[in-house]
């Protein structure tokens, strides 16, 4: 594409993973031998749709990041700059995207979501052609209720759904619409962020392995799963 990249995956890396604790933050924590970082990079880096990989890690993560781009196998050249994370999630992802300046399409990923399956990219791209933004989601299955120190009322689940990423854009409308949301406003995620600025956002079908790794529990039940698979692989 002239003057721009087509597909640019933009990984955020920029937490400290508090909730899981542990010391080192979780996106740098071996699953399967590497660090959960390397997963996310190694499934856009074998996407053929995908160009160009940017990634936003936090202050002074440089060696750490390093190691994990090593280890992810792929190529350099794939890379661009990296970047420094904001203190929130938003601020970080801003910063990615006014590194990045001009692609195509953007594809927003949490580092802590380290399986990636390329059938959701393949989805996500498709559902590009027909909408500024498209998202991964999966049914909710529990039953969900108000919690507290007793269970309070049950919510109808019916029409919820649980959205994952990558959050996927086209690059120019995602920008304008982070430059026009309200500094002090918090946004968990950047689907919120597009439909603020008034455009629609498709639903593509989730995976139940993007599930976010957010607590302790979570990394050691991703390294048991991997651990799982590998056993399986060479039985
Ligand atoms: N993230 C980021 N910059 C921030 C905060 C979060 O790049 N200032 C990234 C995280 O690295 C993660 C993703 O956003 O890949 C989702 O955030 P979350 O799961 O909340 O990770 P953390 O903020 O690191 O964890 P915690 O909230 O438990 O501290
Ligand atoms: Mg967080």
């Amino acid at each position: 594409m002239a003057g721009g990249f087509d597909i640019v995956a933009l990984i955020v890396a920029a937490g400290k993973g508090e909730r899981a604790g542990g010391g080192l933050p979780k996106q740098y924590r071996p699953i399967g031998g590497k660090p959960m970082l390397a997963h996310a990079i190694q499934a856009f880096s074998r996407h053929p749709a995908i160009d160009r990989i940017q990634l936003v890690i936090g202050a002074g993560q440089e060696a750490l990041c390093a190691e994990a781009m090593a280890a992810s196998g792929a190529p350099p050249a794939l890379f661009l700059p990296l970047v420094t994370g904001g203190a929130t999630r938003r601020e970080s992802v801003m910063r990615g995207l006014e590194a990045i300046g001009k692609a195509r399409l953007v594809m927003i990923h949490d580092a802590a979501r380290p399986f990636l399956p390329a059938v959701v990219i393949d989805r996500l791209v498709a559902a590009l052609g027909g909408a500024e933004g498209a998202v991964p989601a999966i049914p909710v299955a529990d039953t969900l209720a108000r919690g507290g120190t007793e269970l309070g009322e049950v919510v109808p689940r019916d029409g919820l759904v649980r959205v994952q990423t990558p959050q996927s854009f086209a690059f120019d409308t995602i920008l304008a619409a982070h430059r026009a949301w309200p500094e002090e406003l918090e946004a968990t995620d950047d689907a919120q962020i597009l439909r603020a600025a008034g455009h629609a956002v498709a639903i593509v079908a989730g995976d139940p392995a993007l599930e976010k790794i957010t607590f302790q529990e979570d990394v050691m039940t991703a390294e048991q799963r991997l651990g799982a698979r590998m056993v399986t692989r060479v039985g």
